[in-house]
């Protein structure tokens, strides 16, 4: 076991002028499916040091993709509330590749999570898509109702789809049953329990771990994809748990709310940043033959922020914990 290294959690997600009762007991049974992951692995341990009873079933335990056995675990635990962090993810080359299994298994693991929940009469849940649900070409700051307003992007449509027929999912319950089930949409994740896998990571992870490795190797340049100055937004884990925390305590509203900083910045100067940290010494050159993707993405998180949410882990300090933790690692 390593040494957790991640920010301390701060108690963010009661904010005090936040009015009305919680919609969650307390302490409250909650089942969060994903533990072990990036974003269930935080969550975990976000509603641990709020109080509660955290219940976890690791895949081996539980395939998520089996309704008729997820159905019987919930009707045996019966929980107060679900997260569901639980899903395939991957990035452009393995959605682009596998597009069966980014829709097959998200659409079964998200079938069988929320009728499994609505069926053992769990009262609140929480499910988690991502900001690719959006247009290619949504207005910035990305709005919540700019869903289903226009084009996907291609490289991740059925992931994207998957995640839609989620909300959609979602909202049915609440129409038809009554159900407190409640959508939240995260943009760019970082922090400790990523993945450093040069083929699959996202951006940030593979500079930390290009960054180290050029220090390591004592290379004089990093050349990096595109011109840099994409404009790319960034949020730590611990603050996705705090803001889902929120969320299952004060939120019961139809439609996804979007979870943010409500600040982006040039890859550029992303990169800067992870130099820095990673004490490299070399160059930065960028390869402008490659492509940069789309200008910006930034998600409105104006929903969230009167709900009372603020982001605590300053983005420096969060890649640097993020960094500490991946030495760790090895
Ligand atoms: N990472 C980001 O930047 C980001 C950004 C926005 C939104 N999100 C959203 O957050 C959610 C979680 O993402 P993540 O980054 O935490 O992913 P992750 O690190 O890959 O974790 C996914 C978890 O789901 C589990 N899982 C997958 N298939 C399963 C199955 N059939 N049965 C049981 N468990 C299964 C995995 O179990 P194993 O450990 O056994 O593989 C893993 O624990 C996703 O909905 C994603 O769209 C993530």
């Amino acid at each position: 076991m390593t040494a957790d290294t991640s920010p301390k959690l701060t108690p963010v997600s009661e904010p005090e002028h936040t009015p009305g009762p919680s919609l969650l007991p307390r302490p409250a049974r909650i089942f969060v499916a994903g533990h072990r992951g990036l974003v269930g692995s935080a969550v975990a341990r976000r509603l641990e040091a709020d109080g509660h009873e955290v219940l976890t079933r690791g895949r081996d335990q539980l395939d998520l993709r089996d309704a008729a056995r997820t159905e019987a675990f919930l009707r045996d635990v019966r929980p107060d509330a679900v997260v569901l962090a639980a899903a395939k993810v991957g990035g452009i080359m393995a959605n682009s590749t596998y597009p069966v299994q980014f829709l097959e298994d998200n659409l079964r693991i998200q079938l069988s999570v929320v009728a499994g929940a609505h069926s053992a009469d769990v009262p609140r849940l929480l499910f988690l898509g991502s900001s690719c649900i959006y247009p290619k070409l949504a207005d910035q700051p990305i709005r919540e109702d700019s869903l289903l307003t226009g084009a996907l992007e291609p490289t991740n449509e059925a992931y994207a789809i998957a995640k839609i027929a989620g909300i959609t999912q979602v909202n049915a319950y609440r129409s038809q049953y009554g159900r407190s089930y409640i959508s939240a949409m995260p943009t760019n994740l970082y922090g400790p329990g990523d993945n450093f896998d040069l083929a699959t990571s996202h951006v940030l992870p593979a500079l930390i771990r290009r960054f180290h490795e050029a220090r390591e190797a004592d290379a004089a340049q990093v050349t990096l994809w595109g011109t840099g100055t994409p404009r790319r937004e960034f949020l730590h884990v611990d603050d996705v748990a705090a803001a889902c925390a929120l969320l299952l305590n004060r939120y019961d509203e139809p439609g996804p709310v979007n979870i943010g900083c409500g600040e982006d910045l040039p890859i550029s100067e992303l990169a800067s940043i992870v130099r820095e940290v990673t004490a490299y010494q070399g160059e930065i050159t960028w390869d402008t033959t490659k492509p940069d993707g789309t200008p910006r993405k930034l998600l409105d998180v104006t929903r969230l922020t009167e709900l009372g949410f603020k982001p605590a882990v300053e983005l420096r300090d969060g890649i640097a914990a993020t960094y500490e933790w991946w030495l760790n690692q090895h």
